[in-house]
């Protein structure tokens, strides 16, 4: 529920502990996620991510600006990000969910990937994502944030 920070429930298992490795060995994420898992051995992030798993999603909230929405629906259409997302955007294996994540999370998530600064960043997103304009990747984290 805090100002860019994600949600994590019931993100799929693989995804979370594949960020939960990789920004412990300092390939991703940020120093303060670093320093907290500095001394968690691998079984215990196993643990985590069984957990966080079988969270229940975060229910979308906040205003729709139909407008918007349309906008974001079409362009997700238009660039299958459901191919990997799945058709819900609940994420499977490594491909997080995107369905009820923070709308101000996933603008700046796409920004940093179009910009090569997400450190340990999939490349395979930064491709996803080229050529949309910024007002359309605006428009896809409205929608994806209120997505049902
Ligand atoms: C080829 C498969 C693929 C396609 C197509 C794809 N994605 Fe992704 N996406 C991924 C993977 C894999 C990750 C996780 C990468 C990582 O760990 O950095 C990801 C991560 C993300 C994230 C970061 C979420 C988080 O919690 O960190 C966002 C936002 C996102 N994708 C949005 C989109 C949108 C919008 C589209 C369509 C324009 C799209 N993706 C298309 C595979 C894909």
């Amino acid at each position: 529920m805090t100002a860019g920070i994600p949600s994590i429930a019931a993100q799929p298992k693989i995804f979370t502990e594949n960020y939960l490795v990789m920004t412990r060995e300092g390939i991703r994420g940020n120093d303060a996620m670093q320093g907290l898992l500095k001394s968690v051995p691998d079984r215990e992030i196993v643990a985590l991510a069984v957990y966080f798993s079988k969270l229940t999603a975060r229910k979308p909230d906040g205003a729709v600006d139909k407008t918007l929405f349309a906008r974001g629906k079409q362009v997700a259409a238009q660039n299958r990000c459901a191919t990997c997302h799945e058709r819900d955007f609940r994420g499977r294996e490594q491909m997080p969910r995107l369905a009820g994540q923070r709308e101000d999370f996933l603008a700046e998530a796409m920004l940093a990937y179009r910009q090569y600064r997400r450190p340990g960043g999939d490349t395979l997103m930064a491709a996803a994502l080229y050529g949309i304009s910024e007002p359309d990747l605006k428009a896809l984290a409205h929608y994806l944030s209120r997505v049902k």
